[in-house]
């Protein structure tokens, strides 16, 4: 595995993989790998023989208050991971090559609708950082599919949005999330957790089974289903910021349930860790 911080130095590592027929693979991460992100890798590989993924911990999608300062950075485990499952190239970028007049000057690109609902609402200007650097990452890999975790489903779609809208020349994947043994989906963010909170976390991911089955059995008062989660999350020690059951393309809320595919999703915090899940019904 090569592993290249400059333009220079991913072009070269990539020129024999421009050839017609060729194709290349694109994980893009913020590192601190763990099996979900490794499960990409594992789609990207079926995808095409050369993957790449990128490790890069964007301040432009973290708020004043969260935590970017504190975010893990693990490069050295994360490269041998990686280096293990076949990857061709980790590409490093540091912030001056990504935002070479600083993360508050520059080109950036906004996805309307979708980035300010949800996630968006909670974190103003959170996908305007996510759109940005993906699509900077995209023209710097100039990849022929590049792969992303269902784990981040407003993500994942805000990325849809943005590789249709702007006729990006790739295929975006989804993943299913990957959990632990208890249901939790598998984030870097849960090694912030105390030893009791990671006891706790579990009841997030069947609190959204919970209404999941609520809606197969054909309960139909959507409202009412939410606010039952919220206090289910909130007497197991959560501070919920949304339960919500939505169109699962438009992540709006549902006019006809029985024909619209749905999907539910929630973020709550655990102390100081703010989790994030979602379940497609
Ligand atoms: P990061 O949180 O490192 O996630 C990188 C990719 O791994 C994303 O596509 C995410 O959805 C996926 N992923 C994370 N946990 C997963 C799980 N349990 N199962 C399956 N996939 C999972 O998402 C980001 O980084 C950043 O926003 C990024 C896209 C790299 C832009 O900075």
């Amino acid at each position: 595995m090569e592993i290249v911080t400059t333009l220079a130095e991913l072009h070269n590592a990539l020129a024999s993989s421009r050839a017609p027929g060729q194709r290349i693979a694109f994980v893009p991460t913020m590192g601190n790998l763990h099996r979900g992100h490794l499960r990409l890798v594992e789609v990207a590989k079926q995808r095409a023989p050369k993957v790449v993924v990128s490790i890069f911990v964007n301040p432009l999608q973290f708020g004043p208050n969260e935590d970017f300062a504190n975010y893990p950075r693990t490069l050295e485990q994360d490269s041998t991971q990686l280096q293990d499952a076949g990857v061709a190239v980790l590409f490093t970028p540091d912030e001056k090559l990504m935002y070479p007049n600083g993360a508050t000057h520059t080109s950036f690109i906004d996805v309307p609708d979708l980035a300010n609902i949800l996630e968006g609402a909670h974190r103003a200007g959170h996908f305007r950082g996510v759109a940005t650097v993906v699509a900077k990452l995209f023209n710097m890999v100039q990849p022929h599919h590049a792969v992303f975790g269902e784990k981040d489903f407003q993500q994942l779609l805000v990325i849809r949005a943005m590789v249709r809208d702007l006729a990006f020349p790739l295929e975006i994947i989804g993943v299913p999330t990957e959990r632990d043994a208890a249901g939790l989906a598998l984030s870097s963010r849960n090694g912030y957790l105390t030893a009791q909170e990671r006891q706790l976390a579990p009841l997030l991911y069947q609190s959204l089974c919970e209404v999941r089955d609520a809606v197969r059995r054909g309960e139909d008062n959507f409202v009412q289903l939410e606010q039952q989660a919220v206090a289910h999350l909130t007497a197991g020690g959560f501070k919920p910021q949304y339960v919500a059951i939505r169109d699962a393309q438009s992540l709006l809320p549902v006019k006809n349930p029985t024909t619209t595919p749905l999907v539910i999703l929630a973020a709550a915090y655990l102390g100081k860790t703010r989790l994030l899940d979602n379940l497609r019904v």
